[in-house]
Parts: C-alpha cells; structure tokens; sequence
C-alpha cells in the first residue's frame, strides 16, 4: 500500500473542509502530512497524491522545488540549513556554511555518515536583520558566529 492510500482517511477529511473544486489548495498540507509520516518526500509519492488530488503530477513537482521546506532525500536527525542569500552572504554566510561542512566533514547537501546531520543551504529565510541565521530541525537560529556554530554543532547528538 501507498503511504498515500495509507494516509487517505485523513487526506479524505481534510478535503471536506475545503469547498469542492478546491482540491488543488491540498497539495501542501497533504505534501506536509506525508513528510511528517516518512521524514521526506519520495519520488514515489508524487504519482498517488496528484492521481487522489486530480491534479497534474507536475503541480506537485513545482511545489516541492519551490519550498525548500519539503526535501526529497533523507536527512539526518539534524537539518541544517544555512540561509545563503544577500543579507546572510554579506555578513559571512559562506565562511560560516564552509566552516561548518569542515567541522562535519561534508558538504551542502550530504548527511554524515553516522546519520547525525544533513548539511543543506537555503534562499531568505526572513530573518534578515539578523543575519546570518539558520533553522536547524526548523528552528531559527541567528546571529551567527564561528564561535555559536562550533557550540551549536557540539551540542547536536
Ligand atoms: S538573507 Fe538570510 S534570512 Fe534573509
């Protein structure tokens, strides 16, 4: 079985909720429960959800590489994801990704071999006044040093 047809019963009330013809404003909180449920979105996914959704499977493409929220591989038990954008690059962004991929022996998108981090990149996160920042397991974390992400880093399990 899916996970899709596995989580039809909840996919089902969800749509009651919403008017008909609706159906293609699911996508993300459907696109949100399977992640929640397998820890990513399989390739295997995208087929089930847009056949249940009626909608073509490329919508679901679009939307996964449009949110960087939604990740297509597995990640470590931390996520790490530096934001890369104008206000983080200028206060130091890529020293603080380099460093960081030095400390864990990887590179922006690989996990390390004990599955204990993924290393990711991102676009503007919003938080550019305080910059440079990250979310790790999706909670920001800002103000960034060398010296907080060598404490941060010490302190994942
Ligand atoms: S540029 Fe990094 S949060 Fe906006």
């Amino acid at each position: 079985m899916s996970l899709v047809e596995h989580l039809r019963p909840e996919f089902d009330a969800l749509r009651a909720r919403y008017p008909e013809g609706f159906d293609s404003s699911l996508v993300l909180p459907c696109l949100h429960r399977i992640q929640h449920e397998r820890g990513f979105i399989a390739a295997e996914d995208v087929k089930p959800l847009a056949e249940y959704l009626g909608v073509p499977a490329i919508q679901i493409e679009e939307v996964l590489a449009f949110y960087s929220q939604f990740r297509r591989q597995p990640v470590g038990r931390w996520y790490l994801q530096f934001c890369r954008n104008v206000a983080c690059s200028m206060k130091g962004a890529e020293r603080l990704i380099r460093h960081a991929g030095d400390k864990l022996g990887i590179r922006p998108g690989e996990t390390t071999a004990d599955g204990r981090c993924t290393l990711d990149t991102v676009e503007c996160l919003g938080s550019c006044g305080t910059a440079p920042m990250m979310m790790v397991n999706g909670r920001y974390v800002e103000n960034l040093s060398v010296e907080s992400v060598d404490r941060l880093l010490g302190e994942l399990e």
